[in-house]
């Protein structure tokens, strides 16, 4: 049974590098994940993300190759010693692109496939599809084809092959890049909704900060292969980085912070709008 301040990931000075490439695509990552936490990783294009992400899931090194150096611990294994299957017990990884996704021709057997792979039983396989049915309302989409699926019903049924699993890692690289908002924010909450009920552990890859920053509880900033900044979105936004892409609100408040008298340091509306009564309560007495 895992505690609450379980490490679930560990890097342990961990330098990598791409076969045929001069360069590192990480270098000296030293992290520790607790169970429970939503982790935001974000930084530019190439910055080693994706490569953060395919370290944790094990692709790196038993898909990729190349050199790594240091050491990756996922729930206690250490992913150089374990085969990517045996990493796949606990770690479900949802991509940009539901189509890189998707194998199977029914989308009940899409959900039902990594079950059967894993040895689950007849019976806990259709358990599991009712119960990630029912979560992400794709009932009515059991026995269609994953070929005739809209794109945002196959974002869902993809989300869902990986949610059925019930991963204590849940990792999402840009899934909701190609999303409407509407989509996105929906995303986001059914994820934190399953760390709140399971604790589950999700680590989100992604550039548009807004829609997550209400349920982030740390965020990972990075560049050039390096950790940057990692700590409370709150500290790291308004403490920590300088001159980065501020999501709008954040930009807001922290140019109304130089000009006024204004403290806090909000990252959701609703904060934003307690510090502003305050504010204007402060000033009208
Ligand atoms: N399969 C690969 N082979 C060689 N180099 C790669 C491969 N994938 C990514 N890279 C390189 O590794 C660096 C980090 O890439 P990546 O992790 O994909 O960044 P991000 O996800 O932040 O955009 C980049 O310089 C990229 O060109
Ligand atoms: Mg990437």
């Amino acid at each position: 049974m895992l505690r609450n301040r379980d490490v679930v990931i560990e890097f342990r000075g961990v330098w990598y590098r791409y076969p045929h490439s001069d360069d590192y695509a990480l270098k000296d990552i030293n992290l520790r994940i607790y169970r429970g936490e939503f982790v935001v990783v974000v930084g530019p294009s190439g910055c080693g993300k994706s490569t953060l992400v395919r370290c944790i899931n094990g692709l790196i090194p038993h898909y990729y190759g190349g050199e790594l150096r240091g050491q990756v611990i996922v729930c206690g294994l250490d992913t150089r010693e374990v085969t990517v299957q045996e990493i796949s017990r606990y770690v479900a990884t949802v991509l940009q692109n539901p189509e890189d996704m998707l194998i199977t021709d029914l989308v009940e057997d899409e959900l039902a496939f990594t079950l059967e792979n894993l040895g689950y039983s007849e019976s806990e396989i259709k358990e599991r599809i009712r119960w990630v049915a029912k979560l992400l309302d794709i009932e009515h989409l059991l026995r269609r084809s994953t070929l005739d699926l809209s794109y945002g019903e196959m974002q869902k049924v993809a989300f869902a092959t990986a949610l059925i699993l019930k991963p204590k890692i849940l990792l999402l690289d840009e899934f909701t890049s190609n999303l409407d908002p509407y989509s996105a924010q929906y995303f986001a909450s059914i994820v934190d909704e399953l760390r709140r009920k399971e604790g589950t552990t999700v680590i989100n890859v992604c550039h548009r900060l807004e829609y997550f920053l209400k349920y982030c509880t740390r965020l990972i900033v990075m560049n050039s292969g390096r950790v940057v900044a990692d700590g409370d979105p709150r500290t790291v936004l308004y403490d920590v980085l300088e001159d980065y892409n501020y999501p709008p609100l954040v930009f807001i408040f922290k140019n109304l912070r130089e000009l006024v008298n204004l403290y806090g340091k909000p990252i959701t509306v609703e904060e934003g709008r307690l510090v502003l009564e305050k504010f204007l309560k402060r000033i009208s007495n």
